[in-house]
């Protein structure tokens, strides 16, 4: 690599190393190129030489707010997910690549009408609207604020007039049945959200992640009114931690749903539960 580029470059990554970033080196490149729009590896001699004073600026200010440990995705404002960019904020959970299992296997039926439980940055919605272009999808959160970032990515994919967008405090402004209703809800505990490294505790929204109870709270109330929403035949896929596995399947007893299946991610770990109404 060029030495004018090796130099900032390396610069940085010491600087986010010493802050105790875990993957420094990635993160530094990630903001590089976002900030210059271009492969840093594609960059020539000339190209570098040419790169403006405020540029160079606005790197290093990126790089402050990582020592801070701000997650990348909140510094340049989007975050990937199944193959889309999506915008972030504060205000909502930057995409996780271990939800992309729950898009993956809704995938594997058909369904018409849908519901997003707690939609966030949008991420579920509008994959799934982008994997079926029959499906009618609502996206429904608690927060306002996650609503507008969802509304923000359902135009940037000219999706906004195949969903709507709905306040709900999970079921509460809901008023008929689905096809499929999907959901990864908070479900950290209290004492674990304690324990969260820098980036997930002080840069992503506290609603989205716990409840601060014992990490069934959603599940428990979720599961007391689920049938009523879905159609017969219908399917509800819900994400978990796997360390619950067993007070999630249990909660799910009580209700009319079948457990059909689990879901593990790329660790190996089930991610979720596939339910179905009978
Ligand atoms: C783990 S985040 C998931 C966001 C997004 N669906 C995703 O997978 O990245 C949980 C979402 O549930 C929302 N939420 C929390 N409590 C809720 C409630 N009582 N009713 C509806 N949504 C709720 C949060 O605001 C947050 O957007």
């Amino acid at each position: 690599m060029d030495s004018l580029t090796t130099t900032p470059l390396q610069r940085a990554t010491k600087r986010l190393e010493s802050a105790g970033v875990e993957n420094p080196g990635y993160d530094a490149i990630k903001l590089l190129e976002t900030f210059f729009g271009k492969r840093v590896f594609a960059l020539d001699r000339k190209e570098i030489e040419s790169i403006p004073a405020d540029l160079w600026s606005r790197f290093d200010d990126a790089i402050k707010l990582r020592e801070n440990r701000m997650p990348v995705a909140k510094i340049i404002n989007q975050k990937d997910f199944w193959g889309r960019s999506f915008y972030v904020n504060e205000n909502v959970l930057d995409p996780r690549p271990e939800t992309e299992v729950l898009i993956e296997e809704a995938g594997k039926e058909d369904f018409e009408l849908f519901l997003d439980l707690g939609v966030g940055s949008g991420c579920i919605l509008v994959s799934l609207l982008g994997e079926k272009q029959e499906a009618f999808g609502t996206g429904a959160d608690i927060s306002p604020e996650c609503l507008e970032v969802s509304k923000v990515n359902v135009e940037r994919f000219g999706l906004a007039d195949r969903c709507n967008l709905i306040t709900s405090d999970w079921f509460s402004a809901i008023n008929c049945k689905f096809d499929l209703i999907i959901s990864n809800p908070p479900y950290i505990t209290g004492s674990e959200y304690r324990t969260l490294q820098p980036e997930i505790k002080y840069f992503e929204p506290k609603i989205a992640l716990t409840l601060e109870d014992d990490g069934l709270e959603s599940y428990r109330k979720i599961a007391s009114s689920v049938s009523s929403y879905l159609n017969t035949k219908a399917r509800l896929i819900i994400e978990i931690s796997y360390r619950k596995y067993q007070e999630v399947t249990r909660i799910f007893r009580h209700t009319d749903l079948l457990h059909e299946k689990d879901i593990t991610d790329l660790s190996g770990a089930t991610r979720a539960l596939v339910f179905r109404k009978l």
